[in-house]
């Protein structure tokens, strides 16, 4: 493992936030008092009734409870646009920057913020949305998708945004789990030079919907739609009624504000629950600090806002601090691999923030397509989603950041809220594929993954845990306290497991090695193997599957599909290309196997358990390492496998 330690430059350190010995004091501070730390820090909001209760967090078996700030009201939609306009009215909030370049970007100002998010919450309360009812967002990196985040937040509804990329079946599912009443889409979502029908997806995913849900649709191409009278909704001609002033609910510090679905490793996937007072604290303070955002900075993370970086650090976080956020509907590839690299210079950008799937495959396309552009107001660069290796993050270092812009590897999940590993780039010297350090008020800790007992030693490898509670952690699984409880706070009593493995080395930084439980992460997206596995195993040919992840040079990890047909199916690469867009429609594209090896049989025990073990050495093609196999009904199943394994091309 590389172990260079690359120190922030004198002159970033000298005007950073935080530097090496304030990181010390603040941390020690933040573990030491906790109640004392969050009393001060919660005050970077603006709090209509000021809290007096810090927190009271349990994660003792049996009484998974956690509340930040209980006794705050306030409101999320005027801590983002309203208290910053007596002195930002005419300073850009969201530079938006379309998919085709030759399409002008749009400059929106707090003041255009406000009213837009005003008009918007307007529409929802006529078409009938009260203070906690939910609202499914569905729509294309627009900055209407910003409008009706802070459109709900305004007026106490709790959003759950559906990425665009997902299908009309799993749009469907989560429209119907938080029993929505009204559903935001737009005709089509441009991205890469094509266009993805939503409102026709939303169409057919509503055909499963047996409640009553309202359609809000914005024209963002102006292509064909159907439309159904009564049901559907134009918000551009509601938006020319709509009064540009709505007032700001007061909402309690723990009532919810968005449900985001996320893949676990069982069973479908989990609707997170994040509240009010201690996620807006923990995304706008993270913000502020791990990214070094000074005001007048222009700041651009990649994201899309259906995930929940997009959240905390395109919407959020940023506009919470009063910052200018990029936003961007395209990808990083169209109409070039400059693409990234000319918005930068375009927009003048100084924090750049994305992935190391994005990082790893521009790499690969030269680097005049980086040189070419001048990138000197780059001041910062950002990782999240995956382990970043040292090949890609040198590349980012030296090519991209000209070897002057610190690089922030950015631990934390959608569970977490904000970052909870990373370093503060005026203070921590970064390692190559190192998350580094906890922020203020986090308390990793590495179990030893077998007894479930902490490591004390600096040096340590296992499992990682956190010890303690910290304002942006998810509350509770939408509708099911019991899976929240069984999904994080079972396995290892006492702690919030994580999922993921990790190394602390003789320097107290933190590696993360992956997860360790059945998840997988394609390309920075998390995708749980059994949703994988119903969806393959929901097709009439299939009888069986198991799905497990293999290393993939550009996503990080790909997906590597065994499937058992049917009797008397026989296997070909038509079937092939019908399983892989069968996928695609039951999940989206994102889900689709990498690779589908036919398996006469899987490899069992005699209890009938799969052995994901094995099939995931044979995935990798580390067959030196099977290990026992001596508990399987069949050992010949894995002969078979081996000889057959897929190409990986
Ligand atoms: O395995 C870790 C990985 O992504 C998982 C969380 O995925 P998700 O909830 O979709 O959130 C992604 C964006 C926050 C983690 O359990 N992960 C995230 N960031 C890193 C990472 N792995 C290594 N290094 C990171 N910086």
């Amino acid at each position: 493992m590389p172990n260079d330690l690359t120190p922030p430059s004198d002159a970033f350190a000298k005007s950073a936030h935080i530097d090496a010995e304030t990181y010390e004091k603040m941390y020690a501070a933040s573990v030491a008092d906790p109640e004392a730390f969050w009393a001060e820090h919660g005050q970077r909001v603006d709090w209509i009734k000021p809290f007096t209760v810090v927190r009271s967090t349990s994660f003792a078996p049996g009484n998974i409870d956690i509340k930040w700030f209980e006794d705050g009201t306030l409101n999320v939609a005027a801590n983002c646009i309203d208290r910053h306009l007596a002195t930002r009215a005419d300073q850009t909030a969201i530079i938006w920057e379309p998919d085709d370049p030759n399409d002008a970007a749009k400059h929106i100002t707090y003041a255009e913020l406000h009213r837009e998010t005003c008009k918007m919450a307007n529409i929802l309360e006529d078409m009938g949305v009260r203070k906690g009812d939910r609202v499914v967002i569905y729509l294309p990196m627009i900055p209407e998708a910003a409008y009706a985040m802070l459109a709900c937040a305004r007026i106490g509804a709790i959003h759950s945004i559906v990425f665009a990329g997902f299908s009309p079946d799993a749009l469907g599912a989560r429209i119907n789990g938080c029993d929505a009443k009204v559903l935001i889409t737009a005709d089509y979502a441009p991205r890469g030079g094509r266009q993805t029908p939503l409102k026709s997806n939303a169409d057919a995913a509503l055909l499963n919907v047996l409640h009553d849900c309202k359609v809000l649709v914005v024209r963002r191409t102006g292509g064909q739609i159907t439309w159904m009278e009564g049901r559907d909704h134009d918000y551009a001609e509601l938006r020319l009624e709509a009064d540009d002033h709505t007032p700001a609910a007061e909402m309690a510090a723990e009532d919810p504000l968005f449900i985001l679905y996320t893949s676990g490793s069982t069973g479908q996937p989990k609707g997170v629950v994040h509240t009010t007072g201690g996620y807006l604290v923990y995304a706008s303070m993270t913000h502020a600090y791990t990214f070094d955002y000074h005001d007048g900075d222009i700041f651009w993370c990649t994201a899309d806002v259906g995930w929940v970086t997009g959240h905390s650090y395109i919407v959020y976080g940023p506009l919470a601090n009063g910052a200018t956020t990029l936003m961007f509907e395209g990808v990083p590839t169209y109409p070039d691999a400059g693409r990234f690299w000319a918005v930068c210079e375009k927009h003048k950008v100084n924090q750049f923030y994305t992935a190391p799937t994005a990082i790893r495959a521009l790499m690969g396309q030269g680097d005049e397509f980086v040189t070419k552009y001048d990138l000197s107001d780059l001041k910062l660069l950002g990782s999240v989603g995956e382990p970043i290796n040292p090949e890609a993050w040198n590349w980012y270092n030296t090519v991209v950041g000209g070897g002057r812009c610190p690089i922030v590897d950015t631990w934390w999940q959608t569970e977490t809220g904000g970052h909870l590993i990373t370093p503060l780039p005026g203070a921590i010297a970064t390692k190559p594929g190192s998350a580094t350090k906890p922020f203020f008020g986090v308390q990793p800790v590495v179990l030893d993954a077998h007894s479930g007992t902490e490591i004390t030693s600096t040096e340590a490898e296992g499992v990682l845990c956190l010890k303690d509670s910290w304002p942006g952690q998810m509350r509770t699984v939408w509708g099911d306290h019991e899976r929240f409880e069984k999904t994080y706070f079972s396995d290892y009593k006492g702690y919030y497991f994580s999922g993921d493995g990790c190394r602390r080395d003789a320097d107290g930084y933190y590696w993360i090695t992956g997860r360790v439980d059945d998840v997988i992460n394609v390309s920075g997206h998390r995708m749980g193997t059994a949703e994988v596995e119903s969806a393959l195993v929901a097709h009439a040919k299939v009888a069986e599957a198991a799905v497990v992840g293999y290393p993939h040079q550009i996503k990080g990890q790909g997906i590597y599909a065994y499937v058992t047909l049917m009797n008397g199916v026989e296997p070909s690469d038509d079937l092939r290309k019908e399983l892989e867009s069968w996928v695609r429609t039951e999940i989206g594209p994102i889900a689709k196997p990498d690779l589908i090896q036919w398996a006469p049989g899987l490899p069992k025990t005699r209890s009938g358990k799969i052995m994901r073990r094995i099939l995931r050495k044979i995935a990798e093609n580390d067959y030196g390492a099977l290990g026992d196999t001596s508990t399987l009904a069949d050992p010949s199943v894995v002969d078979n496998l081996i000889e057959n394994r897929a190409n990986k091309g």
